[in-house]
């Protein structure tokens, strides 16, 4: 293989689009392939389909470069490409705690009889630890090409951060049979790997692991914290103090350690949850049976809130207005899947507010989720003549607000704040009823 192996991206959502962009960044030649025709014509036109910080002025750039385009055809990505991405989507099965393999099933058929000769496919979805055994054994049985092998490389990107994280990753894992595979796969990160980055090459089944395992530590740290909030409430004593306290212990650090909401979007709860059914199929359950308190602390925290903000409207959301502000499963991105800031603003609308929201960035996705509740272009418009606002996804524009222009525009200055984001001085002395979780 060439020193530049060429690239292909399969499935260009939030993952493959950043991919495949930064990819073609780092100087390779990249095609990514999405079977929705309308995401590959806005790809094409220079228009990355969501919000992501720094990804459009990447993506014009490599268009123009010439080194970057996108396809619906498999044909072509078969032909083009000596390693191939595959970044389609396993969201949770509907009614059941597993990972919905249909994407990866398919995608991965579709590929097989257009590989060339030498090829490599590399996993980077998340998926449940036995996947990539069963693909290469389908890969081995199907493929009509020869010298063509699977490697599983897990990716740990976060949305708002995802070029950065995309350009200057903190490992890479690679997941092999055979050195031709590790080989490969360090040409196709090459410069990433001189920064350098370092990089773990295991098996299939660790490397699998290791994108399961970090989520569900992650998801343990936002819902210990968040445990410690309900402690906190009940006794009187404030969880933001308590978590700064702990976070001056290096062993245990700040990061991932705020009380508030709780954790959303398209990985860490259908991850979790994924994990915990392949460890019942594997007869493991009992090790991960603490991920189910995680997940229900998490979700008793969206409870939690639609509480706090029913006492502080007065015992009742009947007749009330109620502004919310953030929409997005958390700031820097228009991701709302699992958001617990919607599914927060849904339920009181449901108990009988008339709730107005306002997201930065993720607007039109909440309106094709929840046409049910009121959209406004800013937050003081959202704000205008509620009798409560709900801060619910910690964007800096939040944070940055000044209470008296919103106390100008509301019917009643109460706020409650979701995040532990606002600082409950500036507010309170500009007239407001300040509330938030876990603290008094
Ligand atoms: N979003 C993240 O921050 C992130 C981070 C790390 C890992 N992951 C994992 O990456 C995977 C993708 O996540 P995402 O957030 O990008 O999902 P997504 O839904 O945004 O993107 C998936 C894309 O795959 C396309 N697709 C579906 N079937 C296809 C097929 N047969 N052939 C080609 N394309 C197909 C869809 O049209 C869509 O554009 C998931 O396994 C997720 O857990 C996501």
């Amino acid at each position: 293989m060439s020193q530049r192996p060429r690239l292909t991206v399969i499935g260009t959502g939030y993952l493959g689009a950043t991919h495949a962009v930064c990819m073609a960044e780092l100087g390779f030649e990249v095609l990514g392939l999405d079977v929705e025709q309308g995401k590959v014509d806005k790809l094409n036109a220079g228009e990355v389909p969501f919000f992501e910080p720094g990804l459009p002025e990447l993506l014009s750039k490599n268009l123009e470069s010439g080194r970057l385009r996108f396809t619906t055809s498999y044909a072509e990505v078969g032909e083009f490409g000596d390693v191939h991405f595959l970044c389609v989507g396993t969201p949770q099965k509907k009614g059941e705690m597993a990972a919905d393999m249909t994407y990866v099933d398919a995608a991965f058929s579709s590929l097989i009889p257009h590989l060339r000769d030498g090829a490599l496919i590399a996993g980077k979805s998340t998926v449940p630890a036995g996947t990539a055994e069963r693909l290469a054994t389908q890969l081995e049985r199907d493929a009509k090409a020869s010298g063509v092998e699977l490697a599983w490389n897990p990716e740990f990107l976060r949305e708002g951060f995802a070029v950065e994280d995309t350009l200057r990753p903190d490992r890479l894992v690679f997941g092999v049979r055979s050195q031709q595979a590790e080989d490969k796969l360090r040409a196709a990160f090459a410069p990433v790997i001189d920064l350098p980055t370092p990089v773990v090459v295991t098996d299939y089944a660790t490397a699998q692991l290791v994108k399961v395992s970090a989520n569900a530590f992650l998801a343990t740290k936002i819902s210990f914290i968040n445990a410690m909030a309900e402690v906190c409430e009940a006794v009187g004593g404030d969880v933001t103090q308590l978590s700064k306290a702990l976070s001056y212990d290096t062993r245990i650090g700040g990061r991932f350690l705020h009380a508030g909401l709780g954790f959303g979007g398209g990985c860490l709860p259908k991850d979790i949850r994924a994990f915990m059914a392949r460890a019942g199929e594997l007869g493991v359950d009992q090790a991960l049976s603490f991920l189910k308190e995680v997940d229900a602390i998490n979700l008793r925290r969206r409870a939690r809130m639609v509480d706090l903000a029913r006492e502080v409207a007065g015992g009742s959301f009947g007749g009330m207005k109620v502004a919310v502000l953030g929409a997005a499963f958390k700031p820097n991105s228009d991701d709302i899947r699992d958001s617990p800031a919607l599914d927060v603003a849904a339920t009181i609308q449901r108990q009988g507010a008339a709730v107005c929201v306002y997201d930065p960035a993720a607007m039109e996705n909440a309106l094709v989720l929840h046409p049910e509740l009121g959209y406004r272009e800013t937050a003081v418009e959202a704000a205008r003549g509620a009798d409560l606002v709900l801060h619910l996804t910690e964007w800096a524009e939040f944070r940055e607000m000044d209470p008296a222009v919103l106390g100008d525009v509301v019917a009643g200055k109460h706020i409650v704040d979701g995040r532990n984001a606002l600082d409950p001085v500036k507010w309170r002395a500009a007239g407001w009823t300040y509330r938030a979780l876990g603290r008094p």
